[in-house]
C-alpha cells in the first residue's frame, strides 16, 4: 500500500472512528447482566450466571455467526442508584445490545428509563412485582410476577378448607402484590384474613412478628419473603415459636422454599405448600436436560432455582432473537420478536403475552417432601396459563 493510501486510511479512521467501533460491536452480541453479586442477596446473580453457563454450554457461545459476550455488573443488593449507573455504563461505554437480569424490583425499576430512552431490550430474569413491563416498552419478563403465584394459593387454600389467615410479606413491591393478590382470592373466595403484616425487605427480625401471628391464632401463615436466608430464618422461628404445634400450617409463595435454599432447611420444611412456576422436582424431559446442564456447566453449585431457570429462558430468548434478526440488533425489532415467542421452558411452555410482554405459565401447588432423602417441592396441582392479574 502506498504512504498516501495508508494515511488516507488512518484519517478515515480518524473521521469514521465511531462507526468503526460500532461494526466491531457488530461481530459481538452483548449482553449486560445486572443483578446483586455481592451481599445479602448474591446468590440472586449467582443464579442467575450459572443459568447462562448452563444455556451456553448446551447451545455454544454463538448465534447468528456472532459471539455472545455476557458482561456482569454487580448491584450489590436493592440499590436503585448502582443498578442505574450500572445500566448506563453498559449502554453507553459497553454498547449492549441487551440489558438483562434485575434480581429485585428497586433495580429493575430504576433501570427501565434507560431501557426505555436507549430502545434497549431489556430481559427480566426475576424481579417480580406487577408493574415493572409498564415502565418501558423495551421491556419482556420471563420469570413471574407476585399476583399470578399468589392468586392460585389463596384459592387452592379456600377451596380446602383454609378458612382464617395471617398474612406475612416484605414491605415493598412485591410483597404488596403478593398480599393483595392473595387477599383478593382468600376472601372472593370465603376466607377471612385476620391480620397482614409488612417486615422490612433488609434484615427482618421475625421474632415479634412470628409472637404475632400465634397470638392472631389463624388457620395458616401466607408469607412472601425474597427467595433465600429470609426463608431459613423465618422457618426457624415458625418452629421454635411452636407455631406447628399450635396447629398454624404455612403456605406461601415458592420464594420461601427456593430450591438453591431448600436442602439447608431440612426437616423444619416438611410439609410446607407453596405456590410458584418452577420446582427442580419438575418432572419433564426439559428439566432433566437443564438440571444436567446446570450441573456440568457449574461443579459443586448446589441445586438451581427458579431465578436460574428464568437466566437459561432469558438467554434462550436472546438467542432466537438474534437469529431472527441475522444479529443485527435493534430495540423495536428485538421486541416485536420477543412479543408472543414461546419458549419449551424446564418448568413447562411459557409464553411473553404480546399484550404485557410479561410471562404466561403454570403455576404448580406444591407440598415439601422427602424424595429419595432430599427435601423437594413436590407438585400436586396447578393452575395452566396464568397471566400476570395485577396490571
Ligand atoms: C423482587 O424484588 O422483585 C423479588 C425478589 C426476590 C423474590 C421475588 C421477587 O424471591
Amino acid at each position: 500500500m502506498k504512504i498516501s493510501k495508508i494515511l488516507a486510511s488512518i484519517a478515515a479512521i480518524g473521521t469514521l472512528g465511531l462507526t468503526g467501533i460500532a461494526a466491531h460491536a457488530q461481530e459481538t452480541i452483548k449482553v449486560g447482566l445486572v443483578a446483586p453479586f455481592s451481599g445479602p442477596f448474591a446468590d440472586y446473580g449467582k443464579q442467575m450466571e450459572s443459568g447462562i453457563k448452563a444455556y451456553m454450554k448446551q447451545h455454544g457461545d454463538k448465534v447468528a455467526g456472532k459471539k455472545v459476550e455476557i458482561i456482569i455488573k454487580d448491584t450489590t443488593g436493592p440499590v436503585p442508584e448502582v443498578a442505574k449507573r450500572l445500566a448506563q455504563e453498559l449502554v453507553v461505554r459497553d454498547k449492549v445490545d441487551f440489558l438483562a437480569g434485575f434480581g429485585l424490583t428497586p433495580e429493575a425499576l430504576a433501570v427501565a428509563p434507560i431501557a426505555e430512552q436507549a430502545k434497549k431490550p431489556m430481559i427480566i430474569m426475576n424481579a417480580a412485582t406487577s408493574i415493572i413491563t409498564t415502565k418501558s416498552n423495551y421491556i419482556a419478563r420471563v420469570s413471574m410476577t407476585l399476583p399470578q403465584v399468589s392468586g392460585p394459593m389463596a384459592t387452592w387454600a379456600v377451596k380446602n378448607n383454609v378458612k382464617k389467615v395471617v398474612t406475612l410479606v416484605a414491605d415493598y413491591g412485591p410483597g404488596i402484590d403478593a398480599e393483595t393478590a392473595f387477599k383478593t382470592n382468600f376472601i372472593g373466595g370465603g376466607g377471612q384474613v385476620v391480620e397482614s403484616i409488612r417486615v422490612p425487605l433488609r434484615n427482618p427480625e421475625f421474632a415479634p412478628y412470628i409472637q404475632r401471628i400465634k397470638d392472631a391464632k389463624p388457620e395458616a401463615v401466607f408469607i412472601f419473603v425474597p427467595a433465600g436466608e429470609q426463608g431459613i430464618a423465618f422457618m426457624k422461628g415458625y418452629r421454635e415459636r411452636g407455631l406447628a404445634e399450635a396447629g398454624i400450617k404455612v403456605i406461601a409463595t415458592g420464594d420461601l422454599t427456593d430450591d438453591h435454599v431448600l436442602p439447608a432447611m431440612g426437616d423444619a420444611v416438611l410439609g410446607v405448600i407453596t405456590s410458584f412456576h418452577y420446582s427442580a422436582a419438575h418432572d419433564s424431559p426439559e428439566n432433566k436436560t437443564f438440571l444436567k446442564n446446570f450441573a456440568d456447566a457449574n461443579p459443586g453449585s448446589g441445586r438451581p432455582n427458579f431465578m436460574a431457570v428464568a437466566a437459561y429462558d432469558g438467554i434462550h430468548a436472546i438467542y432466537e432473537v438474534s437469529r431472527k434478526l441475522n444479529g443485527k440488533i435493534d430495540g423495536d425489532k428485538a421486541m416485536a420478536a420477543l412479543k408472543g415467542m414461546k419458549i419449551n421452558s424446564p418448568r413447562g411452555p411459557i409464553t411473553i403475552d404480546p399484550a404485557t410482554r410479561d410471562v404466561v405459565q403454570t403455576v404448580y401447588i406444591r407440598k415439601v417432601e422427602k424424595v429419595n432423602g432430599e427435601v423437594y417441592n413436590v407438585e400436586f396441582d396447578k393452575f395452566a396459563d396464568m397471566k400476570d392479574t395485577g396490571k
